[in-house]
Order: C-alpha cells, then structure tokens, then sequence
C-alpha cells in the first residue's frame, strides 16, 4: 500500500528508490510579495495517487507548475524521481518534461486534425523514443479506445477525449503524470470513467498521478488528498471519503 509521507514531518528519503516527486521546503513568491507557496515540502511515492484540492487562490495551481518544471520556485527544491530539477538549464528542463513528465488538462488538448492513435502516439514520436507496442495496447484497451484510433477528436464525446488524452500522457510511461482539473468538464460519470481509468494505471501498472480537483467525489478516487490554504498544505487525508472531504472544505470555507 503506497503511503504519502504528511506535510511538516521530516522527509525520510531513501536514495535507492527515489519517491516520483519529492518538494522540499517549496516557497513561491510573486514580486516579492505574494507568497503563492509558503514551504511545502511533499512526497509522493511511486504508483500513488495524490489529490490536491484547496480553495480558489490557495496555491494549488502554483504547486502543480512548480513540481513539473513550468514555474521556478522562489525557494527550496524539487525532484522528478530524484532529479533535482533546480540546477537543469532550459534545454534539460524541457527534455525532463517532455520525457519524463505526462500532463492532462481540464480541457484536453488534443489536436483536432490528428486521429486518436496520432494524437497518443505524437508525445514518443517528438522524443524519438522507440513506442512500446505492448504498453500502448494495454492503455489503449483500459482507455476503452480500441475502435476508435482512425477517429478524429471531434467524433469523440468528451470522456473519450479525456481517456485519450491520458494515453497520451501514459504513452511514455512517465515518471509522475500532473492533471489539472481534468474531470472539470465532464459530467458524472464521464468523470468516473476518467478516475477510474488513472487509479487502474495507478494500481496495476505503478503509474504515479498527481491531481488538482474542485471536485471531493474526484479526489476520493486517490490513495490521499493534500487539501491546500495559503499557500500550505493545511490538511492531510489517508484515504479519505468524497463525505469527509466535503465535510473539510466547508469547514475550510471553500465554495
Ligand atoms: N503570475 C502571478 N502573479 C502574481 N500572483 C499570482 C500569479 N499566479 C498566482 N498568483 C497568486 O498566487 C496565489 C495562488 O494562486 P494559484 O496557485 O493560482 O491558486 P489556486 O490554483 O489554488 O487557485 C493567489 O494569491 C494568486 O493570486
Ligand atoms: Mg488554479
């Protein structure tokens, strides 16, 4: 059972199996007066599942670009499987990224004149890397997207379109996947079939997913919920149900 190391204990990091994401003592500011992420230091072991969630301006955003290399944090350090990412220059940081790093979004961002089946495989295509055959199969198959590879986005329902944008972002087998909002369009139980389908790549095949969510049904699909306020992780849930979640956030006076 993957644990999640809680916030503001010391990190106990093993060097022979470095965690997917380790933030130590993260701090963003902006013009010096901001702060936008106040010291959050985080562990997110290999094949977990971590939700983040936290009212509007509590820095969630801010978290997620700064554990994938998008943002340079103020202070502290972050590490992809044990990459410091702070010393890489810019050329390294966008192969890190684009090599080691998968993305989904709210509003999935394939491309609309590429079938399904280029629009999953184009992320190895642009890295030159050799496509594993038998993994792609095997997302293709758990995404439900076996029939449609020769279809376009456009003839997709929204789910689908989010299912193969995770195939997209798993083609590489990544070292940490980042999803931001990525039910937020979709209705219920388009929204299941998406959990669903990350938390079966995270069981089965030790993917790692790290996931911003309005969303305490979203979030209980994860092995743990880091619930963020000013700019820290306030609150910090082992498994927690989508009831206790909601329970907190109103607590928290979240929308
Ligand atoms: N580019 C920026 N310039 C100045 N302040 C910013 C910028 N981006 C975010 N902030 C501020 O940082 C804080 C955290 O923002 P953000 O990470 O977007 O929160 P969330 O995603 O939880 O809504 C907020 O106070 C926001 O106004
Ligand atoms: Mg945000």
């Amino acid at each position: 059972m993957p644990t999640l190391q809680q916030p503001k204990t010391a990190l106990r990091e093993d060097p022979t199996r470095p965690a997917a994401l380790l933030m130590r003592e993260v701090t963003k500011t902006y013009d010096g007066a901001v702060t936008a992420l106040d010291r959050v230091s985080l562990q997110v072991p290999r094949g977990s599942f971590l939700a983040v969630m936290g009212p509007s301006g509590s820095g969630k955003s801010t978290l997620l670009h700064c554990a994938a290399g998008l943002d340079s944090p103020t202070g502290g350090e972050v590490y992809i499987g044990g990459t410091a990412i702070g010393p890489l220059n810019e050329t390294k940081r966008t192969m890190l990224r684009r090599d080691r790093i998968g993305f989904v979004f709210q509003s999935y961002n394939l491309l609309p004149s590429l079938t399904v089946e280029e629009n999953i495989t184009l992320p190895l295509r642009l890295s030159g890397a050799s496509a594993d055959r038998r993994w792609l199969g095997e997302l293709v198959k758990r995404a439900g997207l076996g029939r449609m590879l020769r279809l376009r986005p456009g003839d997709l329902s929204a789910g689908e379109q989010q299912r193969a944008a995770i195939a997209r972002a798993l083609a590489g087998r990544p070292e940490v996947v980042f999803a931001d909002e990525p039910t937020g369009a979709l209705g219920p139980e388009a929204a299941d079939e998406v959990l669903g389908l990350l938390r079966e790549l995270v069981d089965e095949f030790a993917q790692t997913v790290v996931m911003v969510t309005h969303d305490p049904n979203a979030a209980a699909h994860a092995h743990a919920t880091a619930v963020m306020a000013g700019g820290r992780i306030d609150r910090y849930f082992a498994r927690p149900t989508a009831a206790e979640l909601a329970r907190s956030l109103v607590r928290q006076g979240a929308p």
